[in-house]
């Protein structure tokens, strides 16, 4: 059999995490993988810790686009994406989740014809408030092999009329937890260096620009933290670049909340793992939260992850200061915990369909497997 090539498109802290998941089995498969980085992370913190610490290659090529306003961002990553992909023979382009990286990669496949492969296709929070939510849309609808976690997402994408190319295969951020807690558990050190008791602390994590755009909000939010600190529980935030920016900006600066920078990936999965409860807006860590078996309260109220609050493992409560409060509080283990999200073997299964489908991928142009 002939390698196949791929070309992968990342650009953001938890595209690194899923890639390194399938470029590991497409190395053990002896399939050859161009990594495109578009540079819209890149403080050390938030890219370069993770190409240390996990299975991830180096980027071929780092476009190294910044940050900036979504269309300015998103065009020069079209750009240079696109020229790239005219001098790059593949038989398929692989983007991960809804960021901007996601959309540039998506569009730029599209207008060449290149096999488009979404990974965590389907996710659906059904507010087009969030930028993330016309990222996803627009790349499912773009994608020839649509590849989702749950059956969640194969049922919403079915709603939009999308059901060639789609399978259910789990979520490689589960692939990623099951190999890399053990090694968490093993070399993080970041629980005694903060003087972190297990169980005795509340982990938070914010980002989202519903919060961090908002001023108001966002200073009900840090007094509601500073709250929950004083009433005896530590609370310990390792902070994503742009809220460390806008807590500057309006001049917070918590007393009784502990602010980190970004944390790598071992030492967050060691402070998840520890921790009471987790209070975050995160897709991801609401996800981790319930592999882990620590409740999880969401600072929103919707998620794209609703078997995690059908388990009782998740609860949504928005930015209102009396719900977090009491949230916390009473923050329980949920009833059970099925494989909502696969069994770990993520990663393989996409390896397998991809070799099959090799050339006859093009939704477009063939028949692909139908739900
Ligand atoms: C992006 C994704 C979001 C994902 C998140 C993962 C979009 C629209 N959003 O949000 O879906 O959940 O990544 O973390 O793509 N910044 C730095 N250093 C960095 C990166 C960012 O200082 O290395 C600051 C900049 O001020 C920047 C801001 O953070 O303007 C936001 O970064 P950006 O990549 O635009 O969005 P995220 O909030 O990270
Ligand atoms: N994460 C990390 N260090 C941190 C915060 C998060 O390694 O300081 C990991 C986290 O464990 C999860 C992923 O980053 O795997 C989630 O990324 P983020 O919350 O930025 O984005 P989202 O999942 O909301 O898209």
């Amino acid at each position: 059999m002939t390698a196949l090539q791929v070309i992968t498109i990342v650009g953001a802290r938890p595209q690194f995490i899923k890639a390194a998941q399938l470029s590991e089995a497409l190395k053990r498969a002896g399939h050859e993988e161009f990594l495109i980085h578009t540079g819209q992370h890149y403080d050390l913190e938030m890219s370069r810790v993770f190409f240390d610490e996990l299975p991830i290659p180096e980027p071929d090529v780092n476009l190294e686009v910044g940050s900036g306003p979504h269309g300015w961002q998103t065009a020069q990553m079209l750009a240079g994406i696109e020229e790239i992909l005219l001098s790059q023979p593949a038989d398929y382009l692989v983007v991960y989740g809804d960021t901007n990286s996601t959309l540039a990669g998506a569009l730029a496949a599209c207008k060449l014809h290149l096999p488009l492969v979404h990974i965590e296709a389907g996710l659906r929070s059904y507010n087009r408030q969030m930028p993330e939510e016309h990222n996803r849309v627009v790349t499912d609808h773009l994608s020839d092999l649509l590849f989702c976690p749950s059956h969640t997402a194969v049922s919403n994408l079915k709603k939009e009329g999308i059901v060639r190319g789609v399978y259910q295969v789990g979520d490689l951020m589960h692939d990623s937890i099951v190999k890399n807690l053990t090694l968490a558990e093993a070399h993080s050190r970041i629980l005694p260096k903060l003087r972190l008791e297990p169980g005795q602390y509340a982990l938070v994590t914010v980002h989202r620009a519903d919060i961090t755009e908002k001023r108001g909000r966002l200073q009900a939010l840090f007094q509601t933290f500073e709250k929950i600190a004083a009433n005896g529980l530590r609370v310990v935030m390792p902070a994503h670049p742009r809220t460390s920016k806008a807590l500057q900006l309006l001049g917070i600066a918590p007393v009784r909340l502990q602010l980190l920078k970004p944390v790598s990936y071992l030492d967050m999965l060691a402070l998840e793992k520890h921790a009471r409860v987790i209070v975050t807006d995160s897709g991801g860590v609401q996800k981790e939260a319930y592999w882990l078996g620590v409740p999880c309260v969401t600072l929103r109220t919707e998620t794209e992850w609703l078997e995690t609050v059908a388990s009782g493992w998740n609860v949504l409560v928005g930015c209102e200061d009396h719900l977090i409060i009491r949230a916390v509080d009473k923050a329980c283990p949920g009833k059970t915990r099925r494989d909502a999200f696969g069994d770990g073997r993520a990663a393989e299964r996409i390896v397998a369909i991809l070799s099959e489908l090799r050339g006859h991928a093009a939704r477009k142009s063939t028949d692909s497997q139908e739900l």
